[in-house]
């Protein structure tokens, strides 16, 4: 055996959550239910690992070859830990197309694994709410989860201006490409390259489309810029041009007006079919995109069954936080635990203990310092611990059977309280 310590750190680019962490992320997890449920949707979940194929199929290639934590079961099976939620609940819809009815509204807050490299707003691990809706090719439902996304903003503490959504869709763009190549494979490149767009520099950008398009790159270039859902008239068909426009005008009817069109916004996975949508953070320090999505009408394809229309978006924790952070929106959270009772002495110790329990058989959560130490260092861990309320038990309180009980947060304190008082008291 080796004498080598190992290091408390975690494995690069994952967290470990304290229970102060902890306790944020289920206030995050609890507003992204609570939006959800508010529109109707229910609540699903599954395994981490998944077989290889279902990613191989439809991802996005540079997803697979670069980004997936693969390995090699003791059954020779190869098995991917979930990079995203989507090819899993699309098996899962597949698995049960007839039964299920539709259109299906679900929602997950999945703990998914992404080989990259860490920096701002990317980690290697993180939670993403997963919002679809399966069965509807209605622009009614692309609608409704961009509205989704919306009031969830709005449930952070967002206001309009603090975030813009950016609309496109594919079929828009897909059609311009094609009117300057025929191949397939340049039309794949162009995707990507767009796709990219605001990682490159002008010049590195408009060099790599030239090497596609040569001497048709200047206008293609130019037509990308200029392009607005007007002009595109010129070579987009009615329908979709119809349906985008549809999608922008009904979100603000919604009252949601920071709706934008955007022909460059392309999102990376292959799958999407039709509208694409991002949200935005406008603030000047974190001027990035916060999360996105789009409708996929073919990804359920893969499963040899008839045609089940998608539309839906993933939001990630990790960017959601830095947007609280940057718009001074982190919440004040306390503990679960509302009350720490702190025995000063042995001999108070049991007429604590029993305070406790009369507190804890009225559903109120308390914990008991049994470690008999001074007034201060006991409020101290209280504080620490961030519990609201907090009641040292002495000679005295032992006397009268009436206590003082101090908020940790305001200050404030009340003296000569009966247990009856106090469970009034913090019941509140
Ligand atoms: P995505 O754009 O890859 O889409 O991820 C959605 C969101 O998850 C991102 O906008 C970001 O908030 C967060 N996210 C992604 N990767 C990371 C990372 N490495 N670290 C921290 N946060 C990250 C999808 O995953 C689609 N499957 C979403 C979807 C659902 N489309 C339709 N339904």
């Amino acid at each position: 055996m080796s004498n080598k310590k190992l290091s408390t750190k975690p494995y690069k680019g994952v967290r470990d959550f304290y229970p102060e962490d902890w306790m944020f992320q289920k206030w995050m997890f609890w507003k992204m239910s609570e939006v959800c449920e508010r529109f109707g949707y229910q609540n699903y979940n599954a395994s981490p690992l998944e077989p290889s194929e279902l990613y191989e199929a439809k991802s996005g290639s540079e997803m697979i070859n670069n980004e997936t934590y693969n390995l090699i079961d003791r059954g020779d099976r190869r098995v991917t830990v979930r990079p995203e939620m989507t090819p899993t609940v699309a098996r899962m819809v597949a698995n049960r197309a007839r039964e299920l009815p539709k259109p299906i509204r679900w929602y997950s807050i999945p703990n998914l694994f992404r080989y990259e490299r860490p920096q701002k707003g990317r980690l290697r691990e993180h939670y993403q709410l997963n919002v679809d809706i399966f069965g509807s090719d209605s622009i009614q439902a692309d609608i409704e989860v961009i509205q989704i996304g919306a009031e969830l903003m709005k449930s952070l503490g967002a206001q309009e201006k603090d975030f813009e959504i950016l609309v496109n869709n594919r079929k828009i763009i897909t059609t311009l490409i094609q009117q300057y190549t025929d191949s397939t494979e340049d039309l794949y490149k162009i995707s990507k390259l767009i796709d990219k767009k605001k990682k490159l520099t002008t010049e590195e950008f408009n060099s790599s489309i030239s090497e596609i398009l040569s001497e048709r790159s200047e206008e293609f270039i130019n037509t990308l810029e200029t392009t607005n859902l007007e002009n595109a008239q010129e070579f987009a068909d009615k329908e979709d041009i119809d349906n985008t426009l549809s999608i922008i005008t009904k979100l603000s009817a919604l009252g949601h007006t920071n709706v934008r069109f955007d022909l460059t916004l392309m999102r990376g996975f292959d799958y999407y079919t039709d509208i694409v949508f991002e949200f935005f953070d406008t603030h000047p320090d974190n001027n990035r995109s916060l999360f996105g999505g789009g409708r996929y009408n073919d990804l359920l394809d893969i499963f040899d069954m008839e045609k089940i229309p998608a539309v839906g978006f993933g939001m990630g924790d990790v960017t959601a936080k830095d947007f609280l952070e940057t718009h001074g929106l982190m919440p004040q959270l306390t503990s679960h635990t509302k009350v720490y009772i702190g025995a000063l002495d042995t001999s108070s110790l049991a007429a604590a203990e029993t305070l406790a329990n009369n507190l804890r058989e009225e559903s109120i959560n308390t914990e008991l310092d049994f470690s008999c130490r001074k007034y201060d260092k006991l409020i101290q861990s209280a504080d620490k611990k961030m519990v609201p309320w907090f009641i040292a038990v002495g000679e005295d309180e032992v006397a009268s059977n009436t206590y003082s009980i101090k908020n940790t947060i305001t200050g404030e304190q009340k003296n000569s309280l009966s247990i009856e008082d106090i469970i009034s008291l913090v019941s509140n």
